[in-house]
């Protein structure tokens, strides 16, 4: 499992534990895609390069190319498309050579404008991560000339997938409707364009896509082509099929975008990650996890999350010493490990019309700051956490009134607020020092040790009048790299707080956030049934311990739906659990069984942030969602079955559902505990016997008790 050369016929193979891609050096001198797809027995095996598509004069530019750069004849999306300085356009690349790290896991292939004045290099980067077949991709532009080069485009990484007819599974939806999975055939030549302008990674789509043959793959079985970008502004993810040909090219989006690059100047982009494997979307969503677990999330001060309580829907705006103390007080009672103060805390902010960017205690809401909350919820052994929107401001500020440049701007435009807020513009040095500064102190001086990070509209009017014209398009990227830097720094002096990244619920969930926060605000829609499919969105992509999930009321404000307590904890349990009622209005009954389910929380949290994921049953293919998480040794698992209405009149279908629990160890005996469940055809298990992980996996359990509409259960396996 590692990279290797192959000189004879200037090859690479980059083989993981089940998936080989290999690419080669066409005899012209060009980077040539050759395979990506299952481990083949026999290097020799693998595809050569030289093989190209050639027919009349218009059959042309359809060169199966690893990183195509715009010039010459090419007509698709190219990874990158340059002018210098002197008006030429016309961009050409010859590979240079190539380096293979010691640990055969890293290949780095140079490749550079044979017109040696532009002094144009790229460097193409793999990296393998073979125990979950992902290969991690991205470029380095360098301007090694005399002359300043702009960039127009430049892309990650371009994936060819082999020939064939594929359907593309993505994620899309709105803000409250977050990660809905979509399914759609690429039914003929064209471009599926998969992207954000909205200068955030967005509500609307998310930089990830599967791709699979059309009719092979499913949950289980099949095989599946799979990627994401680690960036958290603008992004493309393009799907261009001509003929037969399929090919997925992504990064940094191309849409008003302009990068100088001065002599001397390297430009890097985003990884996009991509994987292979021949087990289905389950298979996808199981590596993918892995992956980020292994080697995206930062390492974190916790093991696993921690139950929290947040106070948003609590109080909204009318945050008090005494009103959050009392929320702090019963959040202890049933369980609560971390208490976070959501949006009202600081400056003038009664409502969402003034005080953004004030990050200082509201001084009547908290006459003494935060230190007397503060200590009363570590008095009850809980983690003390605030809500901050560092990149907005609202005008009617304090922040706003002193320095009105600091905003995304063009002269003589209006500046368009939404939400009554505007964007601090990131990419400038004095910004990012001044909330650097004011986070810091926060931090140090009020024994914060939990962040959750906001950003509530889109970007507008991204102008930059401060900057050089030729270097004001640089914002949409330069706000990213800004955000990420004083990220990186807080976190840096900062290492036992953990942060949590919102943007009006799920708008800024990738990659590139993922390796500098420790977990997401899903959806901003806590409708537990909606959030089935939120979640099952979610989880397609991402690690389900990065997935906030919050108990909320009901009826619930999204849409006055009427769920049980147990049904809106074992939704949110299936994910991070966090409980977002005014519980000070529980009766003494609610709290003791939701103390009850905080509990079992803990018990199986495990299973649920480090174990692997089995999608069962889809909320949108039938009236039962079912789902397990199997711990990665196979000795234990937990179940979740959501029963949406009740069934037909019949004994097995009424108050029961009939669900196979796959993933476990086929040889194995396991006990299920949980009353009322049998075999299909059999008597009650937790009394009777323990049975084979093939029998759970092939028969079944008829899952009882669950009466009525919105009905769930939350069933634990452990070997025998
Ligand atoms: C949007 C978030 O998604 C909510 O959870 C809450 O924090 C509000 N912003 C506060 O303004």
């Amino acid at each position: 499992m590692a990279i290797r050369w192959l000189p004879d016929t200037r090859v690479w193979i980059l083989e993981t534990n089940h998936s080989a891609y290999a690419l080669g050096i066409h005899p012209e001198g060009w980077l040539q895609h050759l395979y990506w797809g299952s481990r083949l027995v026999d290097p020799g095996d693998y595809p050569e390069p030289g093989h190209e598509y050639r027919g009349s004069s218009f059959d042309v530019g359809l060169q199966p190319e690893e990183y195509p750069a715009w010039g010459g004849t090419r007509f698709g999306d190219p990874c990158l498309k340059v002018a210098y300085a002197d008006g030429c356009r016309d961009l050409r690349l010859e590979v240079r050579g190539h380096e293979i790290a010691a640990d055969g896991h890293h290949l780095a292939i140079h490749l550079a404008d044979p017109h040696a004045p532009y002094g144009l290099e790229v460097t193409l980067h793999y990296g393998l991560v073979p125990a979950e077949d992902i290969v991690v991709r991205h470029a380095e532009i360098a301007n090694g000339g005399g002359a300043p080069v702009d960039l127009e485009t430049a892309l990650s990484a371009a994936w060819n997938l082999p020939p064939g007819a594929y359907e593309l599974w993505h994620l899309s939806g709105a803000w409250g409707a977050e990660t809905q999975v979509q399914r759609q055939p690429l039914a003929g030549p064209g471009e599926v364009l998969l992207e954000s302008r909205y200068g955030h990674t967005s509500h609307a789509a998310n930089p990830f896509f599967a791709l699979s043959p059309v009719g092979e793959t499913g949950e289980t079985a099949g095989r599946v082509w799979f990627g994401a970008l680690a960036w958290s502004g603008n992004w493309r993810i393009g799907v261009r099929t001509t003929n037969d040909w399929t090919l997925v090219a992504g990064g940094v989006h191309d849409f008003d975008f302009r990068w100088r690059l001065d002599p001397g100047e390297v430009w890097r982009t985003p990884a996009f990650v991509g994987g292979f494997c021949q087990n289905g979307l389950g298979g996808m969503s199981r590596r993918l996890h892995r992956y980020q677990r292994r080697h995206v999330l930062p390492a974190a001060p916790t093991p696993f999350r921690p139950v929290l309580y947040n106070s948003w829907e609590a109080t909204y705006f009318n945050v008090t010493q005494e009103g959050q103390a009392a929320l702090a007080d019963r959040a202890a009672e049933i369980g609560v490990e971390l208490f976070v103060v959501d949006d009202g805390w600081f400056g003038t902010r009664d409502h969402d019309r003034r005080g953004l960017g004030d990050w200082t205690p509201n001084p009547a809401k908290f006459p003494l700051g935060l230190g007397p909350l503060a200590e009363h919820v570590e008095r009850r052994g809980m983690r003390f956490g605030l809500w901050v929107e560092p990149e907005m401001v609202n005008p009617d500020s304090d922040l706003y009134r002193a320095n009105p440049d600091w905003v995304f701007h063009f002269p003589h435009r209006p500046r368009s607020e939404h939400r009554h807020q505007l964007v601090l513009n990131f990419a400038r040095e004095d910004v990012r020092t001044h909330i650097f500064g004011v986070l810091d102190r926060l931090l140090a001086s009020h024994a914060v040790s939990f962040v959750k990070w906001d950003h509530n509209r889109p970007w507008t009017e991204p102008g930059w009048p401060a900057a050089p014209a030729e270097r004001q398009r640089e914002v949409w990227v330069r706000h990213v790299l800004g955000l990420y830097e004083v990220l990186d720094r807080l976190r840096a002096a900062h290492p036992a707080v953990t942060f949590e990244s919102c943007a009006g619920g799920g708008g800024r969930v990738d990659l590139g956030i993922l390796a500098r926060t420790d977990q997401v605000w899903a959806s901003d829609n806590t409708d537990a049934y909606d959030r089935l499919r939120i979640q099952e969105g979610f989880t397609l992509a991402y690690a389900p311990r990065t997935m906030m999930s919050w108990v909320t009321h009901s009826p619930t404000w999204a849409n006055g739906r009427q769920l049980s307590l147990e049904y809106r904890f074992h939704v949110s349990m299936a994910g991070g659990l966090g409980i977002g009622d005014d519980i000070t209005k529980w009766s003494d009954e609610e709290m003791s069984r939701a103390a009850g389910l905080v509990a079992q929380y803990k018990d199986i949290r495990p299973l649920v942030q480090a174990g692997d994921l089995h999608r069962i049953q889809s909320p949108r293919a039938s009236d039962i969602t079912a789902l397990a998480y199997v711990a990665e040794d196979r000795s234990e698992a937990v179940l979740f079955v959501y029963r949406h209405r009740t069934g037909p009149m019949h004994p097995h279908t009424r108050t029961s559902a009939w669900v196979r629990l796959p993933g476990l160890d086929p040889d194995a005996r396991y006990q299920v505990e949980g009353e009322r469940v049998r075999l299909y055809h059999g008597g009650d298990l937790g009394a009777l016997r323990p049975v084979s992980g093939t029998a759970l996996a092939e028969v079944g359990l008829d899952v009882g008790g669950l009466n009525g509409d919105y009905a769930s259960r939350v069933l634990r396996v452990r070997r025998a």
